[in-house]
């Protein structure tokens, strides 16, 4: 028998995943239509910007019950007139299933929602680990000035809910206030 090399790599300082089973998805400013609090900044900007970038490793078919993926999210800094770059978020489609997220480079927050709509945020920073529990959306939000890179594990028949995310919506925005980070309620946002 012989013993083989894995033909996929994934380098832990950088977050560069490649190889056999990975695909890219990029997410240009105008597939966030709705997600971000300014829609006059929203328009006046290139809407062909990339504001987020994920590698996955999809060794088993989507949906697969027992099965996992790993993938590398890399949002790239900037704002939407004050309110920082991030992902859409959502929750899993199956609900009660939990994922692993953890830093890599950069500096963030990881904005956290139950369904009652009860929130909490985390500093997400190179090496913070992060457990995700079932029932609960997820969003990742670049605070710094370098591009924020973090690893997820999760399970294969998770599936994404984005739809419900994008009716309720957090009920946060994190925007940058005197040149720093603040969470600012929805409910009292104004651009
Ligand atoms: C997978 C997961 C991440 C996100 C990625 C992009 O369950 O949570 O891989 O999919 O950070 O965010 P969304 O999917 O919200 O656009
Ligand atoms: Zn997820």
């Amino acid at each position: 028998m012989d013993i083989l090399f894995s033909s996929t790599t994934f380098e832990l300082s950088s977050g560069v995943l490649r190889g056999e089973n990975t695909e890219s998805t990029v997410k240009q400013l105008a597939q966030l239509q709705g997600v971000f609090g300014d829609e006059t900044a929203f328009r006046t900007m290139n809407q062909s910007k990339v504001i987020y970038e994920v590698t996955s490793h999809m060794q088993v078919t989507e949906g697969k019950s027992g099965g996992l993926f790993f993938g590398v999210s890399k949002i790239h800094p900037g704002t939407v007139g004050n309110e920082y770059f991030m992902t859409k978020g959502h929750f899993h489609e199956k609900r009660d299933t939990g994922e692993y997220y953890f830093g890599i480079s950069g500096s963030g927050l990881l904005l956290l929602m139950d369904e009652a709509g009860e929130c909490s945020a985390q500093r997400v920073v190179k090496n913070s680990l992060h457990y995700i529990p079932g029932n609960i959306a997820h969003r990742l939000v670049n605070t710094g000035g370098d591009m924020l890179v973090v690893g997820a594990c999760w399970p294969a028949d998770a599936g994404h809910d984005y739809d419900s995310m994008l009716e309720r919506g957090f009920p946060v925005r994190v925007c940058r206030v005197s040149g720093e980070a603040a969470l600012i309620l929805n409910a009292e946002y104004t651009p």
